[in-house]
């Protein structure tokens, strides 16, 4: 046996290191933490990369629960970024569109910011017109969540876990959330959403993730071929707010019941920003249905939620510049929120989206990624 010396170390270290990150890179998935940043008011957020057994790759940071990469094979098994997202915190805490984000307390818009629930009237901020939207200011997106990774025998996982205190953003009772995401070994993105309360409190999470299969939002997503399985959808009115009917999508833009490209009929819709009506009930259900010709990507989006909002990225103006130096433009993504419908908390006709401390919340939707043959 010997000691090895300072400068026999220093010799062999490069080696060692080699040897070490060649075997984190072969190695059949796994969980890397690393430092992501620290927020304006001194928190420091972490990243975590889980790898898969085959390879793919999602990095999830504690800011917002945000996915801020997922890589995925394209046909011939090279990885690509499949989403749009920011390798620095500072735009995240700024005014940035959702980007991969958990969304909640209650996801999407409620009208004027306001509902009635037990007779009291409750007041939300109004944060996009005259309506409030995704949850507030400081919403489940803009907090910094708490993060417990695990190998699991489906893949690696991350659990984050939130504490949201009662009168937050003006929402009644105290929700504990545990949404959990899993990179399977199969390549689906599972994340399941858990959430207790303490006071009856509308309640609707959903993860904000902007795909782009082709190339993670360098291109227009006007070519990728998509099926939704609705045959209804919830019309809105000029604020984005639904008018309580549920329409038929035959014969309308809306209608992607038999596979057509996305962007065949979105002139005469101006982008889709709608909620469909899924057919599935409780169970978990498919959803939609997406396929990037060039590439041969695809992605499944199975849920046991009542809805699924698609939307096509209008509000994207080309001001935020991505990773890889990528201009954010217009329409150069899709997001595929599952959902309780939009304004659930002031329609009567919609499924109920009340929590109630006797019935917690546990929901599953799947991002399902393959290639096409
Ligand atoms: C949801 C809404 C859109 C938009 C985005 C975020 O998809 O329906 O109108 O607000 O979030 O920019």
């Amino acid at each position: 046996m010997s000691n090895l010396g300072t400068a026999q170390l220093r010799r062999t270290m490069p080696t060692m290191l080699t040897t070490a990150a060649f075997l984190l890179a072969v190695a059949p998935g796994g969980i890397q933490k690393s430092y992501f940043g620290t927020t304006k008011d001194g928190k420091s957020v972490a990243a975590y990369t889980l790898t898969n057994a085959k390879g793919a790759k999602a990095k999830i940071i504690t800011f917002g629960g945000i996915v801020t990469r997922l890589e995925m094979p394209d046909r011939d098994g090279k990885l690509g970024d499949v989403v749009l997202g920011l390798d620095q915190l500072g735009p995240y805490e700024g005014k940035t569109p959702y980007f991969g984000a958990i969304v909640g307390r209650y996801a999407n818009r409620i009208a004027k910011g306001r509902f009635t629930l037990a007779g009291k009237t409750y007041k939300l901020a109004v944060n996009n017109g005259p309506n409030s939207l995704h949850g507030g200011i400081k919403a489940y997106d803009k907090r910094i969540w708490a993060a417990t990774p695990s190998m699991t025998k489906a893949g690696p996982a991350l659990k984050l876990t939130l504490r949201d205190l009662d009168g937050t953003e003006g929402y009644p009772g105290t929700v504990d959330l545990a949404v959990t995401y899993t990179l399977t070994n199969d390549n689906i993105l599972r994340i399941v959403y858990d959430a207790k309360t303490t006071k009856a409190t509308p309640i609707n999470l959903t993860n904000h993730s902007y795909f782009n299969l082709k190339d993670a939002g360098a291109s227009d997503v006007r070519g990728h071929l998509l099926h939704l399985y609705a045959n209804r959808y919830t019309p809105v009115d000029s604020t984005l707010i639904p008018t309580g009917e549920i329409k038929s999508v035959s014969g309308t833009p809306y209608d992607f019941t038999t596979t057509k490209e996305i962007g065949l009929d979105m002139d005469a819709v101006g982008g889709y920003d709608i909620n469909y009506v899924l057919e599935g009930g409780a169970k978990m259900h498919r959803a939609a249905g997406v396929v990037e010709p060039t590439t041969g990507r695809t992605l499944e989006c199975w849920t046991d939620q009542p809805g699924v909002q698609l939307y096509t990225s209008f509000f994207l103006d080309g001001s935020i510049i991505g990773r890889h130096g990528i201009k954010y433009d217009q329409y150069h993504a899709f997001c595929l929120e599952t959902q309780k419908f939009p304004d659930s908390p002031n329609q009567k006709g919609f499924p109920s989206c009340i929590l109630l401390p006797k019935h917690p919340l546990h929901s599953v939707t799947e991002y399902r990624f393959g290639v096409a043959k």
